[in-house]
């Protein structure tokens, strides 16, 4: 089970190199890594290295979350924009911002360079082009970016890219990579220095000495330090939810134009479109086209793919045919930067989460600094990214998203858009309202009914039906759960949806 239905272009990874440990063999531990995502195992082999006896906690398979949905491109060139970022965290702030996400790459790289097989990774050009032709944006972030140190120019056309008559910005020292083989080469990494990868899912994390780990069915593993790199923290803590909201985004992928530039592009649009150019093991080269993101549960719009399609071939008529299509969580900071640091809830206790679409370097780098705050040693970084920071100069974004989160409890007092589960088509879902309660009801293919609680465990709000990943979304913080069996399948909720006895 991923998190979502839709296949990714990057092949899977069943199971890590020497297979899962059961958790009775992982009862004691030094360090509980969970999460087998690009943060858990940068971190993993960051603290491996040090000399740390560190075991990974993994639900479900080595990148089965959100980084083997990703569309992998590696920047230090950050989408939030670096005028915005220099307001909230000061000049020094999107300085350190752009060093650290520099450092990330060069991690990456260095990796790579010595790993065992090849991951695709190459340095290559940024571009970012306007949607609309305002070319004051790309003025604005020429002189922060510059201020905060990358290497950018303004350019006239020249690169083969949407809106590529008008002026654009070319970031160098920007990357891409194969995601799938760099994760597979990051997990053999980890078990070459003697980490274990334990296949259990977390139910709660409670902070101390030792920390606790209950896992879901039953059993404890206790642990000097916990990191939770989980995308999105599912245990008890209150540290990161009202600081960041859930986002959908869409990528689609097909055969490449043979003129696409080997090279990273993206608009100034909200929501923003991005291109990227990638050559797979067996040699096919792809065009990668990404967007369209909405909030988590609001909005179900089935034709965004249709949208992108559309996009790309006004740009790019011989593009495709296209054969795979996607969707992913993305986790947006409302002040732009991801939390990484000690959860101020829990002692001894580490999270990593706030990713944003730039989520590779944020896990990269978080991994490294996470390495850094256990081992005890002072870190340039680590005020920045602290989960305990009160983003006081993105206040109005953050009353903006809460208000957001608030309005969504007007479910409970809406009717419901159906009344009897034979209205509920096969393979479709809805709420219901019974009395007081609302249930979530799926009808999957074989016509059998599934009924939940579709109040989320998490605070409270209704879940909606997502029609194209087929799951039930909470629009309040971007809980997602299983159709059929309430499972989670993003946090922040730490319990599945509570089944439901149906009656009509
Ligand atoms: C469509 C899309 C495009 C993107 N494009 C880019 C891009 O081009 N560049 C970029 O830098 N970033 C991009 N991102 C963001 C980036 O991919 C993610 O932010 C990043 O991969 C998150 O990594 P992670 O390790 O933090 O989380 P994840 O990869 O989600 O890993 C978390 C792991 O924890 C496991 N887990 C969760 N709960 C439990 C539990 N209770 N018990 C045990 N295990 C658990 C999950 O199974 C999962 O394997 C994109 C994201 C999306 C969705
Ligand atoms: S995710 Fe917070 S109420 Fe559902």
């Amino acid at each position: 089970m991923s998190t979502a239905r839709t296949l990714p272009v990057w092949k899977s990874i069943d199971a890590p190199p020497g297979g899962w440990s059961v958790p009775d063999k992982a009862k004691s531990l030094d360090v509980a890594v969970v999460g087998a995502g690009i943060a858990g195992l940068t971190t993993a082999l960051s603290l491996l290295r040090e000399g740390r006896h560190v075991a990974v906690i993994e639900r479900e398979g080595i990148g089965a979350g959100e980084t083997l949905r990703t569309s992998a491109h590696l920047s230090n060139a950050l989408d939030d924009r670096y005028y915005t970022l220099a307001r909230q965290h000061g000049k020094d702030g999107a300085r350190l911002a752009a060093a650290s996400h520099a450092a990330a790459i060069d991690w990456i790289e260095s990796l790579c360079r010595d790993g065992v097989h090849d991951c695709g990774f190459k340095r290559i050009p940024g571009y970012l082009f306007t949607h609309d032709g305002d070319v004051s944006v790309l003025q604005k972030e020429l002189e922060a970016a510059t201020e905060a140190g990358l290497e950018v120019a303004m350019i006239d056309a020249g690169a083969r890219a949407p809106g590529m008559l008008g002026p654009m910005l070319r970031f160098e020292h920007q990357a891409r990579i194969d995601i799938s083989a760099y994760l597979r080469l990051l997990a053999h990494e980890v078990r070459d220095a003697g980490g274990v990868f334990v296949r259990a899912e977390v139910a709660g994390i409670e902070g101390g000495s030792p920390c606790r780990i209950a896992l879901r069915g039953g059993g404890t593993i206790s642990a000097r330090t916990v990191v939770a790199a989980t995308d999105v923290p599912v245990h008890d803590t209150n540290a990161t939810y009202m600081k960041q909201a859930p986002y959908r985004s869409y990528v689609v992928a097909g055969a490449a134009p043979s003129d696409l530039a080997d090279a990273l592009f993206w608009d100034t649009g909200d929501p923003y479109h991005y291109i990227r150019r990638y050559r797979d093991e067996d040699g096919a080269d792809w065009i990668i086209v990404g967007g369209e993101d909405h909030k988590t549960g609001q909005d179900d719009d089935p034709t965004a793919y249709a949208r992108l399609h559309e996009w790309t071939l006004e740009r790019f008529p011989d593009a495709g045919p296209f054969t795979h299509a996607w969707s992913g969580q993305i986790i947006e900071p409302i002040d732009g930067l991801a939390f990484i640091g000690a959860d101020p809830d829990h002692d001894n206790v580490f999270l990593i989460t706030g990713d944003s679409g730039n989520g590779l370097t944020h896990g990269t780098l978080g991994g490294l600094l996470v390495c850094d705050l256990v081992q005890g040693r002072d870190n340039p970084w680590a005020g920045l990214y602290d989960p305990a920071r009160k983003p006081v100069r993105a206040a109005g974004e953050w009353v903006r998203e809460n208000a957001n989160a608030a309005l969504q409890f007007r479910d409970w007092l809406r009717p419901a858009a159906i009344d009897r589960t034979d209205e509920i088509p096969l393979g479709s879902g809805a709420v219901l309202r019974r009395g007081v309660h609302r249930i979530a009801v799926y009808r999957s293919g074989d016509g059998e009914l599934h009924a939940f609680n579709a109040r989320c465990p998490h605070l409270g709000c209704v879940v909606h039906w997502s029609s194209e990943e087929k799951s039930w979304d909470c629009p309040c913080h971007g809980s997602r759960f299983e159709a059929s069996t309430g499972a989670i399948l993003n946090g922040p909720a730490g319990e599945p949806l509570g089944r439901m006895e149906l009656k009509e």
